[in-house]
């Protein structure tokens, strides 16, 4: 069995905003999204992983190597401009070859991991089995209408939905899908759409299981979800996640979980309510509130101010008497504030912003 990972598409559109790196890079309880995926693969004893790659992958690559530390043997395939999701299965043609893969789209999370897709398969013979999920908003994804276990139809963001049973974004695939996905054309968006190849499987009396995953799953397509995202990861992390290396001053309150990375300093008459996780070499001042649901980046430095429900990456700066909420602030960022007062802001800020309020 291998891993297929997707981390293409233009990779820094994260709209309303822009950050300088892949958005597969954005931090979620203080770890890339991507590593989710990559870490699920590895429990479910799959070591041999493909990460396909979009224009912008630089820092991918930097961080994952050769996939070593996550037990893993990570090879890239890049597939450029991003043609759709089965475009992306034709570029690893040659490196999948004869075997089964599990396919995981790198911007979803996923609480159970994939065990239970590999033990589905190996049960039940199935040429393939993909992952669902009841949702509000069935127009925003596939949609799989079933009856029982049996597919009964499958379409990409339909507009007038006959289910609310979503694709999530994790499937896998015997090498019958190779030969459908070498005959497929460009939808009406342009792409090669894995929904379509998976419908001509059914159609071709081929056998797609469709697992119902428990737990939560997260398509973080916007800043709000990677705030749920974040939130959901932290509340489900084991304490034993949360390290403690800082060095924390007598009149500092934490209440568990908290984690904190090395070289962090707690001063005196700083509030921790977890979960919240800090990254290293982090100052947190005196006078700052932070909590819960909070993830906070390598090198952030924050006096005086409250922070709750939100996620500030690497080497940014928060200064004053600011009540922060639900929000999303990037790496190398600048919040200041000069006097008490006002309420609550809820900002998202791209790479290196500054904001005085
Ligand atoms: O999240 C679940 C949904 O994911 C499914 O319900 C849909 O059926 C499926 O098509 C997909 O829809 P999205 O609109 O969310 O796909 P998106 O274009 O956002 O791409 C998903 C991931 O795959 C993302 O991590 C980027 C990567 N990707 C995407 C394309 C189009 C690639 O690596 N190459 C590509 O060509």
């Amino acid at each position: 069995m291998k891993g297929l990972v997707l981390a293409g598409g233009h990779g820094t559109r994260l709209r309303p905003l822009t950050f300088s790196g892949n958005k597969h890079m954005i931090p979620i309880a203080n770890q890339p999204i991507l590593f989710y995926g990559l870490k699920h693969l590895a429990r479910a004893g799959i070591r041999d992983v493909a990460v396909v790659l979009g224009p912008i992958h630089e820092e991918i690559r930097e961080t994952l190597g050769d996939g070593s530390a996550l037990g893993l043997r990570i090879e890239y395939i890049h597939q450029g401009d991003p043609k759709g999701l089965a475009h992306a299965v034709l570029c690893a043609r040659e490196y999948l070859g004869q075997d089964p893969f599990v396919m995981y789209l790198g911007d979803n999370l996923l609480q159970e991991g994939v065990e239970e897709f590999v033990r589905l398969h190996a049960a039940e013979h199935a040429d393939a089995v993909v992952g669902v999920t009841t949702v509000e908003d069935p127009s925003r994804y596939g949609i799989v209408e079933l009856d029982g276990d049996r597919v009964v139809s499958i379409e990409e963001k339909p507009a007038s939905p006959r289910s609310n049973q979503a694709l999530i974004g994790v499937y896998l695939f015997e090498p019958t899908i190779h030969p459908i996905i070498a005959r497929l054309h460009p939808s009406r968006r342009g792409e090669l759409e894995i929904t379509e190849a998976i419908w001509k499987l059914v159609q071709a009396g081929g056998k797609v299981l469709p697992h119902r995953v428990s737990g939560w799953w997260k398509d973080t397509g916007k800043p709000e979800d990677l705030l749920e995202a974040n939130e959901l990861v932290l509340r489900s992390m084991p304490a034993a996640a949360f390290e403690s290396r800082g060095a924390i001053a007598r009149g500092a309150a934490l209440s568990p979980p908290v984690g904190l990375g090395p070289g962090t300093v707690v001063e005196r008459n700083v509030e921790i309510t977890g979960p919240v996780v800090v990254g290293a070499g982090a100052h947190l001042g005196e006078g700052s509130r932070i909590g819960p649901c909070t993830a906070i980046g390598n090198g952030v430095r924050i006096t005086g101010a409250e922070i709750r429900g939100s996620i500030v990456m690497d080497g940014t700066l928060i200064e004053g008497p600011v009540r922060i909420a639900h929000s999303l602030i990037g790496r190398n960022v600048r919040v200041s504030k000069a006097s008490p007062g006002g309420g609550e802001v809820s900002l998202t800020l791209g790479d290196a912003a500054s904001v005085r309020l």
